[in-house]
């Protein structure tokens, strides 16, 4: 059993580098620590709240936009020198990082396979920490990078290979997609029915409700598209907010998720909501978002320069 930790990262390509990173700033309101050739590199994490300021959690590089990779860390570092045989042996190749992909990844080493969807996960053994204190582009009230929604193309393949290889434990489930978590955050990652494999949303944290609303109203003045909320989850208790950024990716504020305690590890039982509107938002916000919408993500297309389909705000 891989023991992971927490999640690390999520790197994204994009063919326009520097309108990702115009959203990432202006936008989404990302702290931009590092550009270097085809890469930048982004902060969120606001030193108090979880205990370690990771060196980054987010990288937009010049590339195919179906192209993403989620890293995460692991409970004891120890555990890197034998989890390459765990993983082979669970029938999954991997890749061993080589010394120029460590120093992109901010990392003393790093593997990196993918689950039975074909999703590009990368773990890391002692990633970096940053000294210097976060300093956000804007008052968005971001505290950290907190979870993904991943692709699956097959639910029950997917979970069971998040469970009994890498250590992750249901919370509940929303139809066929399990809310999966590897610490006491309900959920870390989260599996949706799709046509394709692939990152479905980024989620980062805020301090409370105003900053929600106050995201709301900006996100609205500036032309972003809002495709979910304001709205609160049934499942994690989440206040949330969702919507597009570039080359259709999903990005999330939320605040107020629920934690399954060490105590509560035992007696936790999943619950099953049924796929509806009503199991995703209990205020009765209506998603447009493909996969979070009942038999919609078999018309759901991968993002590519064909079919992004419309004009994306400029953000200057
Ligand atoms: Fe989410």
């Amino acid at each position: 059993m891989v023991n992971l930790h927490d999640i690390r990262y999520v790197r994204l390509g994009t063919p326009d580098l520097d309108s990702a990173i115009k959203f990432a700033t202006r936008i989404v309101g990302l702290q931009l620590v590092a550009r270097e050739g085809s890469m930048a590199y982004f902060r969120s994490d606001k030193v108090d709240v979880r205990g370690d300021t990771r060196d980054h959690t987010l990288v937009y590089f010049e590339g195919d936009p179906r192209e993403h990779y989620t890293g995460f860390d692991l409970r004891n570092p120890d555990d890197f020198n034998h989890i390459a045989t765990e993983i082979e042996r669970a029938g999954h190749p991997v890749h061993v990082g080589t010394e120029a992909e460590c120093a992109q990844r901010r990392a003393r080493r790093f593997i990196r396979f993918q689950d039975p969807t074909g999703n590009n996960i990368e773990v890391v053994e002692r990633p970096f920490h940053s000294g210097p204190r976060t300093f956000l582009s804007r008052d968005a009230g971001i505290t950290h990078f907190s979870h993904i929604g991943l692709r699956t193309r097959n639910p029950t393949a997917d979970e069971t290979f998040w469970s009994q290889v890498l250590s992750a434990r249901t919370s509940d489930w929303i139809g066929d997609a399990p809310l999966m978590r590897i610490n006491t955050v309900h959920h870390t990652l989260a599996l949706f029915p799709s046509t394709f494999a692939g990152v479905q949303h980024v989620n980062h944290q805020v301090e409370d409700i105003d900053d929600i609303m106050r995201s709301y109203y900006f996100l609205k003045e500036k032309g972003v598209r809002i495709v979910f909320g304001p709205g609160r989850h049934p499942s994690s208790g989440a206040v949330f907010l969702y919507f597009e950024g570039p080359d259709g990716m999903v990005y999330e504020y939320s605040t107020g998720v629920r934690h399954i305690s060490a105590a509560e590890e035992t007696t936790h039982q999943p619950r099953q909501f049924p796929f509806s509107p009503e199991s995703f938002c209990m205020w009765g916000s209506r998603p447009d978002i493909p996969e979070f919408r009942s038999g919609a993500s078999a018309s759901r297309h991968p993002p590519g320069p064909t079919n992004l389909g419309h004009e994306e705000p400029s953000f200057d």
